[in-house]
Formats: structure tokens, C-alpha cells, sequence
């Protein structure tokens, strides 16, 4: 696991988004897989930034979703599908037909999850994926215990997950679903590159128990040191706990590992 500590969220946004560009220059046709949250925010504000200034031509980039709610009415602007084609797929010029992700809306949601398993294989994998981290150490959606060999399924969030998620609901937990679709950690971990990103205090325990701690279904995002090639991008507060910080600064700090490959 390569693990790069930056000054602040802005430098691990500009970092991802230049990983990013990096790999549209050799692979045009990239399939990103994107996360949610406020975490990845300056990752999409970079690359967008990018794009306008001519750095990166993204234009035949396709965009992967990780993870959605069950049940929110079709459109809803807190739907993950909205969320995604809000935040990743307009600024970025894409059409909708690039953007692949779970239908939860789906009567059948068993069906979905499989459905978009294979759609992803279908599509050639994923080449990046960018995660974020829950504070009880969730990737995607998949909560504290899952199977670290599961596939796109529905899973039932935990009270934590929903208190932190209720503030995209005007703060009321009640509106936040109980259920969601998430790509499982199998499959999560069949991306060929991924990269987490994680910033400030709130998440400085789940990083180090993902870095340094032992490979845990507790801890989910742990799973990430069973990848061949996982970066984990944190800010100095998110990295405060973790024991080989000085290492990690002198190994990772100007010339992070994946560049070039
Ligand atoms: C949700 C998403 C995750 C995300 C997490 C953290 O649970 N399903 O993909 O990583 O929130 O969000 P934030 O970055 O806002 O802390």
C-alpha cells in the first residue's frame, strides 16, 4: 500500500486528479469509479480544472458509480446516481450514456446487484477507483463485517452511517434510507488501481486501522492491503495516528508510486 501524506485536502484533490489525467493520457477510454461523500469534492473540482484548461482531454472517459440508496424516488436529488451526475459527470462535459451504475429502484434489487456485477466486467473493469472512508472504516457501503470477498449486494446501514449521511437529508436522520446497493469488496477489489482518499481528524482511527491495522471484515477498508496496487491519499490530520508517518512522508511525500505506470 502506498500511502502519501499531503498538506490538506485541496493538494490530495490536485494529487488524485493528476493520477487521474495521468491515466486518460495513456487510456483514453479509462472506466473511473467514483465515490460520494465531501471527501473526493476536490478531487472532481481538480480534474474538472484540468479539463477546462485543456490539461486532460476526458472526453471518452466513462464513470462507474460505487454505490446507491434503495428506495429514494427516482431523481432524487440525494440519489448517488443524481449526486454523481451532479458533481462528476456534468462538470466534466460527459454524456449520460458514459455514466454505469446500480438501478435502486429496481424491483428486484437482487437482480440489480448482479445485473451491474456483470456490467462492470463487461465494460472491461474498472482502471481507478477513488474511494472514501467511512468513519467506522466503510468503503462504499459495505459496513463493518461484510465478507471481504462479497459482490454488489444490499446491505443495511449502520445507525453511525446514517447519522453521518443524515446532514444530505436537511439533518433528519428518519429521511436517510435504511437500505443501500454497494459494489462489494470482491468486487471493489477486482479495480486496477485504488485510490482512497481521506481528510481530517474524524477519520484519523479508521486510517490507521486500515493501514496498520490487521486485514479485519470490521474494519472494511483494511481489505485495500490485500490489492497489489492501493494508494491511500490523507491529509496530516487523518494521518495523525498512523505509526509510520515519518516513513511514509520520506517513502511516498514527492514522488508517489503510481506515476508513470
Ligand atoms: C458514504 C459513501 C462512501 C463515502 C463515505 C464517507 O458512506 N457511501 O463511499 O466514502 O460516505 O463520506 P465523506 O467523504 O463525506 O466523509
Amino acid at each position: 500500500m502506498e500511502v502519501v501524506i499531503v498538506q490538506d485536502a485541496q493538494a490530495g484533490g490536485e494529487l488524485i486528479a493528476e493520477g487521474i489525467a495521468d491515466l486518460l493520457r495513456r487510456k483514453p477510454d479509462a472506466l473511473l469509479g467514483v465515490a460520494t461523500g465531501s471527501t473526493p469534492l476536490p478531487i472532481y473540482d481538480a480534474l474538472t480544472a484540468k479539463v477546462r484548461s485543456g490539461a486532460v482531454d476526458v472526453s471518452r472517459a466513462r464513470i462507474a458509480q460505487l454505490d446507491e440508496y434503495v428506495g429514494l424516488p427516482a431523481g432524487h436529488p440525494e440519489s448517488y446516481r443524481s449526486t454523481v451526475l451532479r458533481q462528476v459527470v456534468e462538470p466534466l462535459g460527459l454524456d449520460a450514456d458514459a455514466f454505469m451504475g446500480p438501478d435502486g429502484s429496481a424491483e428486484d434489487v437482487q437482480a440489480a446487484c448482479e445485473a451491474y456485477d456483470r456490467a462492470l466486467a463487461e465494460a472491461g473493469g474498472v482502471d481507478l477507483q477513488i474511494l472514501g472512508i467511512g468513519t467506522d472504516g466503510h468503503i462504499g457501503f459495505n459496513e463493518p463485517c461484510s465478507s471481504l470477498a462479497s459482490r454488489t449486494r444490499i446491505k443495511t446501514l449502520t445507525e453511525q452511517t446514517r447519522i453521518d449521511n443524515a446532514r444530505f437529508f436537511e439533518g433528519d436522520i428518519d429521511q436517510v434510507p435504511h437500505h443501500v446497493i454497494t459494489q462489494g469488496i470482491g468486487t471493489i477489489l477486482e479495480a486496477r488501481h485504488l485510490v482512497l482518499l481521506a481528510t481530517g481528524e474524524g477519520k484519523a482511527e479508521a486510517v490507521a486501522q486500515t493501514v496498520e491495522g490487521p486485514v479485519a471484515a470490521l474494519v472494511p477498508a483494511s481489505a485495500l492491503q490485500l490489492h497489489p496496487h492501493a494508494t491511500v491519499v490523507v491529509d496530516e490530520a487523518a494521518a495523525s495516528r498512523l505509526k509510520l508517518a515519518d516513513y511514509f512522508r520520506h517513502t511516498y511525500a514527492n514522488k508517489p508510486a503510481w506515476q508513470g505506470l
